[in-house]
């Protein structure tokens, strides 16, 4: 059935997923598509680091459409969006150290993929966009547990400071042109076909070498690392709970891991015994220089509308690295 052939009071049900072939992406198309209610779900992606295998359980359903096109393609983009209801927004550069030896890369592959969006949605009609933001706009506030309207906000890396120049954007586009949005800083997202982060990266090198891990940084770097589930829900929760024009979250679990505790974890996962892998920390307090080594965020707000993780840091960490291990040995 084509997009614009749907019925008026469908309104509201009709979601086109930039990014959905990618990680977190998928999952969003596998929670819209578990929902009867929802009765059309468009992925837009260029997979570039987006996978058929992610979606393609899903061939058989009508109601999803899969669009292999780049967001750079303006045309194509406004074709795509026109019809929907809700854009939800992850296409983005994933490597976010990539930054440093293509300083560009968070510009080109990240603010110019939101401003082309929202000039796709103001030009179809399409006016809710949920966005994924992260927690790399605060910047370094160390133990700090930071808010969402925390003062003296600075970013620390391409990646943090694209992020919030989408935010910005966005914001402007809900003001001048009547979008409505909701903004996520997730802290980390982990879970079943993860394609990349500190977990991936570990269970990857043990492959290659079971005696020793190479591990950036101190390894005390300590961040929330929470189940692309729990994501997927709290994204959904304020879209529909929400009743701010303009609204940005933090999505966090509120308990912290250490990168070494990860590494025990991968160890234990993988089936390695601690004494017979050796560390090799490479020293300093953060892995690279835009990493943020320390990451606190408040979730009170949305908390408060009604959300809670069901997964703790530690748990969304072993599950994830439990289906991790089953893909890449499939
Ligand atoms: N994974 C995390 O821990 C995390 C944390 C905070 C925020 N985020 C944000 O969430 C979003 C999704 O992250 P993910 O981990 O699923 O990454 P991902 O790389 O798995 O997904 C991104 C998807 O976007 C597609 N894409 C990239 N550039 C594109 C382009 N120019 N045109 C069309 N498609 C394009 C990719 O092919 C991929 O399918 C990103 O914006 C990321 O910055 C992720």
């Amino acid at each position: 059935m084509g997009i614009r052939a749907l019925m008026a009071d469908d309104a509201g049900s009709r979601f086109i997923i930039i990014g959905g072939a990618g990680f977190i992406g998928s999952h969003f198309v596998d929670h819209l598509l578990d929902d009867p209610e929802t009765v059309a779900v468009t992925v837009y992606d260029n997979f570039s680091s987006g996978q058929d295998w992610h979606i393609s359980h899903h061939a058989d359903d009508q109601r999803l459409t899969i669009i292999r096109a780049d967001v750079h393609e303006q045309d194509r983009l406004n074709d795509a969006v026109s019809g929907h209801d809700v854009v939800i927004q992850l296409a983005a550069n994933p490597d976010i150290a990539a930054a440093v030896a293509d300083p560009d890369i968070d510009f080109r592959e990240g603010t110019v993929l939101v401003r082309n969006i929202v000039e796709a949605m103001r030009l179809s009609g399409c006016q809710r966009i949920l966005y994924a933001s992260g927690s790399g706009v605060y910047g370094d506030f160390g133990e700090t547990e930071v808010i969402e309207d925390q003062g003296g906000m600075r970013p620390i890396s391409t990646y943090g400071a694209s992020k919030y120049a989408c935010e910005h954007l966005i914001s402007a586009y809900c003001h001048m042109f009547d979008l409505t949005a909701r903004c996520f800083r997730f802290g980390n997202v982990v879970g079943p076909r993860q394609t990349h982060g500190v977990g991936y990266d570990f269970l990857r090198k043990l492959r290659i070498d079971p005696t020793q891990l190479a591990i950036l940084g101190d390894g005390q770097q300590s961040k929330s690392y929470i189940h692309v589930s729990d994501t997927v829900a709290a994204v959904m929760h304020a879209h529909t709970h929400s009743t701010e024009g303009f609204e940005v979250f933090n999505v966090a679990t509120g308990d912290y891991i250490t990168v070494t505790e990860i590494a025990d974890l991968v160890l234990e996962c993988a089936g390695l015994d601690r004494q017979n892998v050796n560390y090799v920390y490479s020293g300093g307090d953060r892995g690279w220089k835009g990493d943020v080594p320390v990451v606190r965020l408040n979730t009170s707000r949305i908390r408060n509308l009604g959300w809670s993780n069901r997964y703790s840091s530690a748990e969304a960490f072993r599950q994830s690295l439990m289906a991790l291990r089953d893909e890449l040995n499939a």
